[in-house]
């Protein structure tokens, strides 16, 4: 396939021959309006007749493949781009290891194939509820920019997967991008499927914390879907996979900057401990314990989307090459795991103790284990900063049984270091690991807006560099 193949000129630009497949094409038109009405009810609220300076996927060349300009949100070009086919792939695990990858939808999996496709694609218009308010009260344009390349990036994936679900799944399929339009975050009638996506973003620190653990989420179901014997889904994922990165930059320097201008500004004021939480907050700027809290509630939210840690279901996917591990094709074993094990942290007798199990049972917790290492790499930046300025006090994510809703952890209760506490223990110290109304009333005292070409909220340091290399006075919003 020519990588530079895009046909950008019908009503929904894409890679897929979509000019030659009358039947995919209406149906995404048919889809099309319907997803226009829910981006207007539903996407950035107050800013849709706003310039935005976004980046539009108009290629699969990794060299190339964004062009940036102004656009209105509603007139964002969301398209349909597979990465490039690769010659000669194949089924890469499980039991049909080596067979060539599948064109088409293997009939026996039909239904847990639909299945991940749906459970991927509800995580994408999910964020994008969940973040619908935040514009108004942006620290600065750059980052209500971010906000809205993150948005209509989200509202891509969901095109994506709805492109699966038209072309490969019949009426079912078309149901189910239906009802991808019909499911609100938060709503007690018709939630969104995932718990950590029915959840609010009330304010700008948990967006960062948002995009940087829950986005990192996304970017390991995204790699375990990447491997899929199915090829269409592999191809759609890894090239998901190029955006998904600006995401999770998002929140890792967003995180930096908010941890950055708190140093400087305890500097500044000469305070050297960081616990002095009322005299830094005077200070305009969030002191270093509540970002901890942040950190605890949102990677402990994020942890429960990988599942249970014994998983039949993710068993089955594997062994049927429909969802592989973190970078399956690097890794070095017979990729059926049919005899193997892996360690699993349970709750035995009382104690939290590694136990071995079937490597196939325990996928979820290993994808989760692969996770934590990747989580941590970007948690040591925002350390750096602060021993830059010579301050005492450490981000630490916090032991994977903290704060549980899923899994082997969520019938206790255990404090951020993995000790278990009784109940009554949780309820007295709860408010030291999580954040507290008093500290959530105080962040959002702080979300002042910020609208100023090349201006910035008091609690929010300027990033390093700009968007495309754009000046720091850029105007990257034009406020309608
Ligand atoms: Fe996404
Ligand atoms: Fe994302």
């Amino acid at each position: 396939m020519n990588i530079a193949a895009v046909d950008y000129d019908g009503l929904i630009p894409n890679n897929v021959a979509l000019g030659q497949d009358v039947r995919v094409k209406r149906a995404l038109e048919k889809w099309h309006p319907g997803y226009l009405n829910w981006w207007n009810d539903m996407g950035p609220e107050g800013f849709q007749e706003s310039l935005v300076y976004l980046r539009t996927a108009v290629s699969v060349d990794p060299k190339g493949w964004a062009k940036f300009d102004y656009v209105r949100m509603p007139e964002y070009r969301w398209g349909v781009l597979l990465a490039p086919q690769m010659e000669g792939r194949k089924v890469n695990f499980g039991t049909h290891k080596g067979e060539p990858a599948w064109q088409e939808v293997p009939g026996e999996y039909r239904a847990m194939l639909r299945r991940l496709v749906v459970i991927q694609g509800d995580t994408e218009p999910a964020s994008v509820e969940q973040q619908r308010h935040l514009g108004k009260t942006a620290p600065s344009l750059y980052d209500m920019r971010n906000l809205f390349q993150v948005n209509v990036e989200e509202g891509r994936h969901l095109w994506a997967m709805v492109y699966l679900l038209q072309k490969y799944f019949g009426t079912d399929g078309r149901e189910e991008a239906e009802a991808l339009l019909q499911r609100r975050s938060g709503d007690p009638d018709t939630p969104r499927m995932l718990g950590a996506f029915n959840e609010k973003t009330p304010d700008w620190l948990s967006f960062f914390m948002f995009t940087y653990f829950t986005d990192r989420d996304g970017k390991m179901q995204l790699e375990a879907l990447a491997q899929s014997g199915f090829d269409p889904l592999s191809r759609t994922c890894r090239f998901m996979l190029t955006e998904e990165a600006h995401h999770m930059f998002v929140g890792e320097t967003g995180v930096t900057r908010v941890v950055q201008r708190t140093c400087e500004a305890m500097k500044e004021a000469g305070i050297t401990d960081p616990n002095e939480i009322e005299k830094v907050r005077k200070l305009g700027v969030i002191d270093l314990p509540t970002i901890q809290k942040k950190a605890n509630l949102h990677f402990s939210l994020t942890l429960d989307l990988f599942g249970n840690e014994i998983s039949t279901n993710a068993a089955n996917a594997f062994h049927a090459g429909l969802k592989g591990r973190y970078r399956e094709d690097r890794l070095k074993d017979d990729h059926q795991l049919e005899s193997g094990t892996y360690p699993v942290l349970r709750l035995i007798d009382g104690k939290i103790q590694n136990e071995d199990s079937p490597a196939l049972s325990a996928l979820n917790m290993r994808l989760r284990d692969d996770y934590v290492v990747d989580a941590n790499a970007g948690v040591g930046r925002w350390n750096k900063v602060i021993e830059g300025f010579g301050i005492p006090f450490e981000i630490k994510l916090p032991h994977v049984a903290f704060h549980r809703h899923i899994g082997e952890f969520s019938s206790i209760k255990a404090d951020v270091n993995g000790h278990l506490m009784s109940d009554e223990q949780w309820t007295k110290h709860r408010g030291d690991f999580l954040p507290t109304d008093g500290d959530k009333d105080f962040i959002e005292s702080l979300m002042k807006p910020q609208m100023e070409p090349a201006k910035f909220a008091s609690w929010i340091a300027p990033p390093k560099v700009g968007i495309d290399n754009k000046p720091g006075d850029f105007e990257y919003v034009k406020l309608a």
